[in-house]
């Protein structure tokens, strides 16, 4: 398939000020799109001026949530070059969730190297402050006009970019943790693995009650015993208890998060045993107490990592350490962000360099 350019007629000032930028509120001059037609595959691919599309208001998207996304970023190195941070491993992910949804997979070579274009020609979005960069966001919706539930047979797939500092108000400050005794986020056999926007919808409710009693952010539990945690909506969740790394492993109810991945890779090397297994709420509550707990960090693309300070779960809450970032979550935030900002060598493979 052709990428065809489009002429950018109207392009904005750019950032204003770097140390302003709010997690996706601001968006880049241009956009990649591709459309989707049973029978025909994708077509029409380009990258054009960001403008809003015009949608049929039976748009299979709009009524069934037929969709999908990917988060991934772009960083800005000190001699201003441009890396990727494994963005195969995102474009990889986009087409399992596809899958999941009953949408067409894409092309992973085309779509990648599409997105590389896109980022090029969008350079000057790249941020240079410490912390920011540049979040991109592959998404496919169901299009075509039709209220029978079945899947659609037209789809759009666009790729939008904005240029991001710390995700959390407060940056890497630690967060306040509320564990839902009564929401779930995702059950065995549905689809909480995959990056579909209804996983986020679902976690809106639980989200806002936690955010109107202080908390930053809610951790999930198993849908069947509401007893094990299982990840924070934005995160995955990793603990350092008994001087090991407790995950809870994916079984189809946990995002097989990106960064999750880098996170234990590292964690390995740094000499920590890694254990994928269920965690209860209940030795994370008496573990924060006794010690045995010591640190607890969430991973994803936009937070990249972020410390846990406390945890609440029904009537109790647990402070962890004294108020700052762990040291073990602090180490492993700064090799990673090293080696994704460039100041540290990429032994694993994980960088595109633009
Ligand atoms: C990401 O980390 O990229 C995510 O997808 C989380 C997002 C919902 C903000």
């Amino acid at each position: 398939m052709n990428l065809e350019i489009q002429p950018l007629t109207n392009p904005q000032p750019g950032i204003e000020d770097e140390n302003k930028l709010v997690f996706g509120k601001q968006f880049t001059d241009r956009m990649f799109v591709m459309e989707y037609d049973s029978g025909k595959g994708w077509h029409s691919a380009r990258i054009q001026p960001y403008a809003p599309f015009t949608i049929d208001p039976a748009a299979m998207v709009l009524h069934y949530s037929q969709e999908i996304f990917e988060g991934l970023k772009a960083f800005r190195h000190a001699d201003d070059s441009i890396a990727m941070f494994r963005p195969a491993d995102n474009v990889a992910r986009f087409n399992q969730s596809a899958r999941r949804m009953c949408m067409p997979e894409v092309d992973e070579q085309f779509f990648l190297e599409s997105i590389l274009e896109l980022i090029r020609l969008e350079s000057r979005w790249v941020p240079r402050n410490e912390g920011t960069s540049l979040y991109i966001r592959p998404t496919m919706i169901a299009t075509e006009a039709m209220l029978g539930v079945r899947p659609a047979d037209q789809y759009l797939c666009y790729v939008i970019l904005c240029p991001v500092g710390a995700y959390y108000k407060g940056g890497i400050a630690p967060v306040k943790i509320w564990i839902s005794d009564h929401y779930v986020r995702a059950a065995e056999g549905g689809t909480g693995e995959a990056k579909t926007g209804g996983n986020y919808a679902a976690s809106l409710y639980a989200a806002r009650e936690a955010a109107l009693k202080g908390y930053d952010q809610v951790l999930w539990l198993d849908a069947k015993e509401k007893r094990y945690v299982e990840e924070v909506g934005s995160m995955n969740m990793l603990f350092l208890y008994d001087g090991k790394i407790v995950t809870s492993p994916l079984q189809g109810t946990v995002l097989d998060g990106i960064t999750r991945r880098s996170a234990l890779s590292l964690l390995v090397e740094m000499g920590y045993k890694i254990e994928e297994r269920a965690l209860s709420v209940d030795e994370v509550m008496a573990g924060a107490d006794n010690g045995r707990l010591q640190e607890a960090f969430g991973t994803g693309t936009a937070v990249v990592i972020s410390p846990v300070g406390s945890f609440c779960y029904q009537d109790t809450c647990v402070q962890l350490g004294n108020g700052q970032p762990g040291e073990l979550t602090m180490q492993l935030y700064n090799k990673l962000t090293g080696i994704q900002y460039g100041q540290q060598p990429d032994n694993h493979g994980w960088i595109t360099k633009l």
